[in-house]
């Protein structure tokens, strides 16, 4: 090979790998439970994420959610957090770990801020897996949404007041 074809090889490369880095860096994703599984997956959000300021792991949960509960937030929703505006920007992202009292993980439910997804309520997408990532249920689902409704005041958010 040219020495000339190896440096344009390389500069290549290197932009190619600095775009990639730029774009998983944007949460920017479509209501579409799967696409979320796949970035928090490969975000490895329970090792890398914060959770929710002041909130402690493995805290006791309500019913639906699970008897011990881990709260994961994304960059968005922490700045939202403390930004004490009232409300999360969009792209926030919050994961709820839902374990049972002996420790294991049972399901995993997400919210995630979407600018128009569903202005009535509060633009949030909502999505419930299983543990290995299958979707249970996705979209403005009505029983998350009748419930976190009453936080309405508060982006439909429980962990802390926004304000
Ligand atoms: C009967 C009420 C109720 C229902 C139904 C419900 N939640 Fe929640 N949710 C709560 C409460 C209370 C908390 C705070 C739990 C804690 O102490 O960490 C919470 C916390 C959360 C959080 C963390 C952010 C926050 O609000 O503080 C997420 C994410 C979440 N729920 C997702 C869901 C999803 C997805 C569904 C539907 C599949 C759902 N929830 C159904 C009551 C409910």
């Amino acid at each position: 090979m040219k020495r000339r074809t190896i440096v344009l090889a390389v500069i290549f490369i290197a932009v190619s790998i600095a775009f990639a880095g730029w774009v998983s860096a944007q949460t920017k994703l479509a209501p579409n439970g799967a696409a979320v599984w796949d970035f928090i997956k490969k975000a490895d959000y329970a090792k890398k994420w914060k959770m929710w300021p002041d909130t402690k792991p493995m805290h006791r949960g309500v019913d639906p959610h699970g008897a011990l509960l881990n709260v994961y937030v994304n960059d968005a929703a922490l700045k939202g957090i403390a930004a004490k505006k009232g409300k999360l920007p969009v792209e926030s992202l919050v994961i709820i770990d839902n374990f049972n009292a002996q420790k294991k993980l049972e399901f995993i439910g997400i919210m995630y801020k979407i600018k128009g997804y569903n202005p009535k309520d509060g633009d949030w997408f909502w999505a419930q897996y299983t543990p290995d990532g299958k979707v249970v249920e996705e979209g403005k689902i009505d029983e998350c949404i009748r419930c976190h409704a009453a936080q309405k005041s508060n982006d439909y958010v429980y962990s802390s007041k926004l304000k």
